[in-house]
């Protein structure tokens, strides 16, 4: 049996009110096209998956290109029935076809391999996965022949129910379907657009299937949340919240502890170790993996970044594109910008910024500094308010700072400029020359002081 799925994946998402086209809003940090084609990938290979695209379709391509599906480009958008008619030329040939929403993101791939299952038992020319939530409100009904009999009647549309079939009926359509191919494109053609949204509506194949003689039966979804569309925001945001949760579920399997889950922002495939502890109100975004034994506390943000074993990073951190070496101790209120690497034992305190830092092992930088293109070596002593001044108002320079170096506080280093090992730079020194190793290097004027000076002024005040 050949067997295809295809994605529709083509509509603006009107009632988002937003720029982007819907399928590229994320939940858990991914669009939500992305889960689809993830889920679908677990059932068949990329090149019997089909998206069907159409509005800002290029941007929807980029978004998912790497997945290696294929596209077929829906010009118009004349409904879910002209999606599949768009689709026929590339699927025709197969024997059976999966049909997906790009906006139903949490369906996942057991729900998707219960309803082909079913769909070839049954020897049924279409089957629509169905769901009861709590509210059925703005979905489409299905109708069965009998209560709780395989066999489907219609599919009737929200705005096409009457007041008392609204209240009546439940089971709603997920617009998630199966078909035997050849049946459906028997008929495809006798869609038409007599309706609220003068739409070819795939939901219409259901009774032309059945005035055809053809078996339509319906499969439901055994948690209904699977099959819950995100047509507004706020749906959106509801299954966000159901994709982050299973994320942060995931992760307390796996031994680590995330305290209050229902406060933390975890993307989908963000990795952490086993007895790491995430505090409430974290976010871990991106490709992040954090290791084993970490506490990750309050108000952190890390994005794109990999943290490894027995880290601490204390409250209100965020650290980007960045790797922090294990036992490293990080703010709080760290700024750790791009290409920063913070090596084994390092300590970065509040108010530290780095940017394209590698900082060596055990080296401090504890208090109110801003490191940025330099390569620190280990067991070196940066004080507070240093300052690597990259920047000559044109281009960028490099700052070296050897082992075992001792920058006193108040420093500023004018790059391009090197510090050897072992060396030590006075408080309050401008480095503006290199530093050889073991000098003592000072960089400020002489102190000058006047005594009696303060008490002789305030007498001529007084
Ligand atoms: C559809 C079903 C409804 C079901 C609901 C479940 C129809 C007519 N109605 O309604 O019974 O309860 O899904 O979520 O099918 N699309 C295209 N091309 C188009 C139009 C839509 O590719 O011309 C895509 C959209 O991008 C979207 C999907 O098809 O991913 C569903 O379209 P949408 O407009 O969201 O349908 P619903 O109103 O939700
Ligand atoms: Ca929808």
């Amino acid at each position: 049996m050949r067997l295809a799925i295809v994605i529709m994946a083509a509509g603006k998402g009107t009632r988002l009110k937003s720029k982007r086209a819907k399928v590229l809003h994320e939940i858990g940090g991914k669009p939500l096209l992305a889960h689809v084609i993830e889920s679908a990938s677990q059932i068949v290979a990329p090149r019997d998956i089909y998206v069907v695209v159409g509005h800002q379709a290029a941007q929807v391509e980029t978004a998912v290109k790497t997945t290696g599906v294929h596209f077929v480009t829906q010009e118009e958008q004349r409904g879910t029935g002209h999606a599949i008619q768009t689709v026929e030329a590339s699927v025709r040939d197969y024997d059976e076809l999966l049909v997906l929403s790009g906006d139903v993101p949490l369906l996942k791939p057991e729900t998707i391999a219960a309803l082909r299952d079913f769909h070839i038992e049954q020897q049924a020319a279409m089957t629509i996965l169905t769901a009861e939530p709590e509210d059925p409100s703005g979905y489409g009904r299905v109708i069965r022949r009998k209560p709780g009999k395989p066999e489907v009647k219609a599919i009737v549309e929200q705005k096409a129910l009457t007041h008392e079939q609204a209240e009546k009926e439940r089971e709603i359509n997920s617009g998630i379907y199966a078909f035997r191919a050849e049946k459906l494109f028997a008929h495809i053609s006798a869609l038409k657009t007599d309706n609220a949204h003068g739409e070819y509506y795939l939901t219409d194949m259901a009774e032309l299937l059945v005035e055809a003689g053809e078996r339509v039966v319906a499969l439901k979804a055994a948690h209904a949340v699977e099959v819950l569309g995100a047509n507004t925001i706020a749906e959106m945001m509801e299954l966000d919240r159901e994709k982050r949760m299973d994320t942060a579920r995931a992760l307390m399997s796996q031994g680590v502890t995330v305290l209050r889950p229902e406060t933390t922002v975890i993307d989908t495939g963000v990795k952490v170790g086993a007895d790491t502890v995430i505090e409430p109100f974290v976010q871990l975004l991106g490709n992040t993996t954090i290791g084993e034994d970490c506490r990750i506390r309050s108000y952190s943000v890390i994005e794109n970044t990999t943290v490894a074993n027995h880290v601490l990073i204390r409250q209100g951190c965020v650290i980007t594109d960045s790797t922090i070496d294990s036992g490293a101790l990080i703010g709080p209120f760290s700024h750790i910008r791009p290409e920063s690497q913070i090596g084994e034992g390092a300590h970065v305190g509040n108010f530290v910024e780095t940017k394209k830092v590698k900082l060596g092992a055990g080296s401090k930088a504890n208090h109110l500094t801003y490191l940025g293109d330099a390569e620190i070596g280990s067991g070196t002593n940066i004080g507070a308010g240093t300052i690597t001044c990259n920047y000559d108002g044109v281009n960028k320079h490099r700052t070296l700072i050897g082992d075992g170096v001792f920058v006193g506080s108040d420093s500023t280093l004018v790059a391009p400029i090197a510090v050897g090992n072992g060396a030590y730079i006075a408080a309050g020194s401008a480095i503006t020359e290199d530093v050889p190793e073991d000098a003592l290097a000072l960089g400020r004027s002489r102190q000058v002081t006047k005594p009696g000076w303060a008490k002789n002024r305030r007498a001529r005040k007084g």
